[in-house]
């Protein structure tokens, strides 16, 4: 089985509705698709490429193969190993990463030729794709158009603007994959995430219907998920899927994701609309689906400050989410 593809260049043309339908079947039945055609130049793409993949040999002072980061994780790999043989080593991800912002560009790999020129651009055109996937999920959803975005933010105050970060990662490769995990099993805290991962080196999985399934490497695709806060908007239709990230005996993944995030401060809940329109259609409430006692709204989750919701991921990432919800004070 292998992850739906969209041709998003399709929504521009005759097979608008039929490739609206299957945008919403992904995001119903799957959690998680990948993008052909979505509008971002191959050429830009394979810059982005060239620097991500130069930025880790380039900044780490020790060099690629004993970067601070990889000596760090197989000291710890081998103090395990002094043990238990067989013992996994736990709370740790075999990941290297740089955070970008449009807060901290004074911060980003400096020694990188060419890094923060391309990457500013990549960022400006992947967050108006960003916007793009939320629009299509606004129309599949019933809801007004810029519905999805406009919850993201908070208010009129640019300081309460949704965020957008860039998460440049590389797994590189690991003495001992059974072991350790790359990126431990995890459902996305935000709201819409767009993942350029490696062409070749796999790893990636999701969770569907009980059995990991790997997201295919496809060169230059884009892939979406949807995180925590799109399945709350959206009442439980659209849902957050566990992923996790394999460690790889060889071969260095590099991954690049970027996350179109609720500001701190935008007060996220079940979008009304759907609530009435599920309530005109007679929608059933499973029992053990409300993780809050909603009275007759027909509300799956409560109304809270993102900020609260982020408090409350920092400590339970690597857990399941429904007690994410229950931990929240309700507003
Ligand atoms: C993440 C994530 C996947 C990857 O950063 O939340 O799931 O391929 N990343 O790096
Ligand atoms: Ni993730």
């Amino acid at each position: 089985m292998a992850i739906p593809v969209i041709d998003f260049s399709k929504l521009d043309g005759e097979e608008r509705a039929d490739t609206l339908a299957q945008i919403a079947n992904c995001c119903e039945e799957w959690g998680f698709f990948q993008l052909i055609n979505h509008g971002i130049s191959e050429e830009l793409l394979e810059r982005v490429k060239k620097v991500a993949s130069e930025c880790y040999k380039v900044e780490r002072e020790e060099g690629f193969k004993k970067s601070k980061p990889v000596q760090l994780l197989n000291e710890l790999l081998e103090r395990k190993n002094g043990g238990d043989h067989d013992e996994k080593v736990e709370n740790v991800d075999w990941e290297d990463v740089f955070l970008l912002s449009d807060e901290n560009d004074d911060q980003w790999p400096p020694k990188t030729p060419g890094f923060k020129e391309t990457m500013k651009e990549y960022r400006i055109e992947l967050k108006k794709l960003a916007l793009r996937v939320l629009e299509t999920m606004d129309e599949n959803l019933g809801l007004p158009k810029g519905y999805l975005n406009k919850a993201f933010n908070g208010g009129q105050d640019s300081k309460n603007a949704a965020f957008f970060g860039t998460k440049v990662s590389h797994y590189p490769p690991c003495p001992h994959p059974e072991k350790v995990t790359g990126l431990r099993a995890h459902t996305d805290a935000g709201g819409v995430i767009l993942l350029f991962q490696d062409d070749e080196v796999n790893g990636l999985q999701i969770l569907k219907d009980g059995a990991w399934i790997d997201v295919q490497p496809m060169r230059n695709a884009v892939v979406i998920n949807t995180g925590d806060q799109i399945e709350v908007l959206s009442n439980g239709r659209y849902k957050s899927v566990w992923h996790r990230v394999l460690a790889r005996p060889d071969g260095n993944r590099r991954s690049i994701a970027s996350f179109y995030n609720p500001s701190y401060k935008a007060v996220i809940a079940p979008s009304p609309e759907l609530l009435a329109a599920e309530a005109a259609q007679g929608a059933v409430v499973e029992e053990e689906e409300v993780v809050k006692d909603s009275s007759s709204s027909g509300a799956k989750y409560p109304k809270f400050v993102f900020e609260d919701y982020m408090n409350v991921y920092a400590e339970q990432k690597f857990l399941p989410k429904e007690p994410r919800f229950l931990a929240l004070k309700a507003i």
